[in-house]
């Protein structure tokens, strides 16, 4: 296959990455000439460590070396069969360059964005033969993470979604798809790992290593949430969370917490910066509490509010039970599905905590979805 990549920055170059070890002739374009050569050199560089490492033979490193092409004109896509938009996250930018594309590229391309919140029926917009348009969401870095979330428009036929599947089935892909709903799977449901972790912190219950500990130690994630955070940038987590936030039209459920953006507004960014929640330049010793009982009912209550959230997903149909269990074990790592989990800990158990905590702090936040109420009026269990 011919694959075009627009953008060269950290997904443009991680997904080139995947296709060209895949054997498909990538072709990345980047209106930037300085940003096109930087992620050349990344990617090279890159490819040659691994070679070292011998995770590539000769004969495979010389193949991918051979599939890669560095475009500077637009027009080299031309021949692609697949063209996937990883630009800036700008709604307008990205619509611009749609129109553009779908000039240049056959009638036949599809045209799938990356984008990680914007609407996908509103980018579909912008190109006129739009039931070719899809979301294909991969996760960072590309080459790496099975995962790719296929997001249809509005305006996106069968024929599209059944192709794209396809395509990425067969490249070794885990693929789900979800509806055109802000963060679709993986950004919506995985919120409160963030979030309540956070308020747990700010509540004083617990400081943030203790947090961090029990996911870990009592929970199996392999990070904890505050070492996640610095770990995936402190902009970038709250950006995340903000904009899911604003296009939930302000559901407490997604609030951003000001101890974030206090972090972020003082540059303690994370890894990157040398400090974020943690200092990574000065590493003193963690202050763990080691309390086993502590640590259960913090876990208990995190994944409370997670299991919230893919229940209710799975209740307005965003995706399937099996699609939103796959996507957060291989989006984001998490030990097992949620709901697979919900079964196990007893959704009469989650949805216990979830009405206790309703009725403690009396916040909309806590609500339980309903799903969850008639599942334990019911007992009935999710598999
Ligand atoms: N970084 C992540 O973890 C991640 C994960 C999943 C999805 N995404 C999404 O992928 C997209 C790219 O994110 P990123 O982190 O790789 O960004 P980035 O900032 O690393 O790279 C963006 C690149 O796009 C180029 N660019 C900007 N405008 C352009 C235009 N009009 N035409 C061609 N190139 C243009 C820039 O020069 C830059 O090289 C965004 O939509 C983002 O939401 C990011």
């Amino acid at each position: 296959m011919n694959i075009g990549i627009i953008g060269s920055g950290t997904m443009g170059i991680s997904i080139a990455h995947f296709m060209a070890q895949k054997n498909h002739s990538t072709t990345i374009f980047d209106s930037s000439k300085i940003s096109l050569k930087q992620g050349k050199k990344k990617l090279l560089t890159l490819l040659s460590k691994l070679k070292e490492k011998e995770k590539y033979t000769e004969k495979e490193y010389s193949n991918i070396l051979e599939n890669l092409n560095f475009a500077e004109d637009i027009k080299k896509i031309k021949k692609s069969d697949l063209l996937i938009e990883a630009i800036i996250e700008d709604s307008e930018v990205k619509k611009k360059l749609f129109t553009e594309v779908e000039k240049i590229v056959s009638k036949k391309c599809i045209i799938a964005t990356n984008t990680s919140s914007l609407s996908i029926t509103s980018l579909a917009s912008s190109v006129n033969e739009n039931g070719r348009f899809i979301g294909m969401h991969f996760f960072n870095p590309a080459n790496l993470m099975p995962l790719v979330e296929i997001i249809p428009a509005i305006q996106t036929n069968n024929k599209t979604v059944e192709e794209s599947k396809k395509i990425l089935q067969e490249m070794g892909k885990t693929v789900v798809t979800t509806k055109d709903t802000p963060g679709f799977i993986v950004n919506r449901v995985a919120r409160p790992f963030y979030g309540e972790a956070i308020r747990i912190f700010e509540e004083g219950l617990a400081n943030f290593e203790t947090i961090d500990w029990a996911m870990k130690e009592i929970g199996g994630f392999r990070m904890g949430p505050f070492e996640l955070m610095d770990f995936i940038g402190n902009d970038i987590n709250y950006t995340v969370t903000k904009t899911v936030f604003e296009e939930f039209y302000f559901d407490q459920r997604y609030k951003p917490s000001f101890t974030q953006k206090r972090l972020m507004e003082a540059g303690y960014l994370g890894k990157k910066t040398g400090r974020g929640f943690y200092n990574y330049i000065d590493e003193s010793e963690k202050n763990i509490s080691k309390n086993r009982e502590l640590g259960k009912n913090i876990v208990l209550r995190i994944l409370a509010m997670l299991v919230n959230e893919a229940a209710d997903a799975y209740y307005l149909n965003i995706a399937s039970k099996k699609d939103i269990d796959l996507a957060m074990t291989k989006g984001v790592n998490y030990p097992k599905g949620l709901l697979k989990w919900a079964d196990e800990i007893g959704v009469d158990t989650i949805f216990k905590i979830l009405e206790t905590l309703y009725d403690k702090y009396c916040e909309d936040r806590y609500r339980p979805s309903p799903i969850l109420r008639k599942m334990t009026k019911e007992n009935i269990k999710f598999y």
